[in-house]
């Protein structure tokens, strides 16, 4: 096991800092307010080449192994979370479907529109009644000739609305189902039947947006389908594949985030005075500051390990992609908690980022598979072996 990364990546993470630090903090709050992203920003991401970090050279992407690429997310996790999530689809869920299942013309076609971030992808699987039940979904596909017609509604989908691409699941034969039975299709915006519903009002994560997605006798030409008609009815490995590599990401965002919240909790214990003296020569403080510089420590070593064996062996790594998700979002969730409790009643204000951080981290522990979904997940894989 190394963990070194090329001296190219090390120099990009350190321009991915400097952007956070010097582009995207600043404007945190004006984010969190205005729920939305400046067009500028985005096109400053687009710049960086964050778009198309997960995508191969050969696709206009800059091919990153999956460690540095949760190395970037751990770096851009250190300041809002929606920054994050704008690129999260188009190198995540949104595209690797493709990556992983396309055909070459699809790759050709799309990949490189994602990885310069002309066009965002997003992952439509979830519905109101199928949620961590993925296999349970109601959205139908029916051939018509050389087309498919699509109908259904799907919800939560992140960057829903702004998505010009659409990785969409669908049931093709109800009998079989999750085996043989679901069919992964690429729809684009504008595509007569398809439009964006509701987008829904959330605790946290401001700036992303979650939209319910509406398929109407939504038509579809047949080469729609990912990895062509090989394909039809394999689509609910695809989506459990890019689920995989995707639940990476979210450890990776829980991580930069607590990585943060230490260091703010650091800087506030050294200067804040009570009783006479820095609040960081309390016992009680020290040994809180101690258990999350531990349990991060701990996260990081095991979201590296994953990505790395993902790198190396070439082998799935559903058991540890589910053990990094569910270990760096819940040790997140503990040190958002002390965090709030080491800034006192400054940590419930607004004036400071550390309620943000812990209503959108909560998040991490539901969306692309809940903790419950990620233990079964764990367990299922070793009553395998
Ligand atoms: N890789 C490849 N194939 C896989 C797989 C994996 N990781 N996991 C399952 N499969 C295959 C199985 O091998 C099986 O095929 P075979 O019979 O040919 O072997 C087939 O898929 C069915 O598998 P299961 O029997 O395990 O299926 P299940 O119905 O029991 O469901 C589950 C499994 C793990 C619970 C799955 O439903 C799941 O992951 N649920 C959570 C869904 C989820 O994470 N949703 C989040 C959506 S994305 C999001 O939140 C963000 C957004 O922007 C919308």
């Amino acid at each position: 096991m190394d963990f070194t990364i090329p001296e190219e990546t090390r120099l990009m993470l350190q321009s991915v800092r400097r952007f956070v630090e010097n582009e995207l903090e600043p404007i945190s709050r004006q984010v969190e307010e205005e729920d939305r992203i400046p067009d500028e920003v985005v096109q400053s991401m687009r710049e960086l080449g964050l778009f198309g970090l997960a995508i191969p050279r050969e696709y206009g992407g800059l091919g990153l192994s999956t460690l540095a690429e949760v190395m970037v997310y751990e770096e851009l996790s250190r300041t809002n979370a929606c920054f994050r999530t704008r690129i999260a689809t188009n190198n995540g869920i949104g595209s690797q479907g493709i990556v992983l299942d396309g055909t070459e013309e699809q790759k050709r076609r799309y990949l490189p529109r994602l990885a310069s971030g002309e066009w965002t992808a997003c992952f439509a699987l979830s519905e109101p009644e199928a949620g961590s039940d993925a296999a349970g979904i109601r959205t139908t596909a029916v051939r018509d000739g050389d087309h498919w017609v699509i109908n259904g509604r799907k919800h939560f989908i992140t960057n829903g609305d702004i998505a010009d691409l659409a990785t969409v699941f669908a049931v093709t034969d109800p009998q079989k189902r999750a085996r043989g039975g679901i069919t992964a299709f690429l729809v684009e915006r504008g595509t007569p039947g398809f439009s964006v519903g509701t987008v829904e009002r959330k605790m946290g994560m401001r700036g992303s947006h979650t939209c319910e997605l509406i398929f109407e006798d939504c038509r579809v030409p047949a080469d729609s389908v990912i990895g062509g008609e090989a394909m039809v009815g394999q689509g609910f490995k695809t989506a459990m594949k890019t689920l995989d590599k995707g639940r990476l990401g979210v450890a990776a965002s829980a991580l930069g985030a607590a990585q943060r919240l230490l260091e703010l909790s650091r800087d506030y214990a050294r200067q804040r005075v009570q009783f006479g003296r820095p609040i960081a020569e309390f016992q009680a403080i020290r040994f809180m500051l101690a258990e999350m510089a531990t349990q991060i420590y701990a996260a990081r070593q095991m979201l590296y390990h994953a990505a790395w064996l993902r790198d190396h062996t070439g082998r799935p790594v559903t058991g540890q992609a589910a053990m990094a998700k569910l270990f760096c979002t819940e040790m997140a969730g503990r040190v958002a908690d002390m965090a709030l409790q080491i800034h006192g009643g400054m940590g419930y204000m607004k004036e400071l980022p550390v309620e943000r951080f812990y209503r959108d981290l909560r998040l991490t522990r539901i969306y692309e598979g809940t903790s419950e979904i990620q233990r079964l997940v764990i367990a299922r894989e070793l009553l395998k072996e």
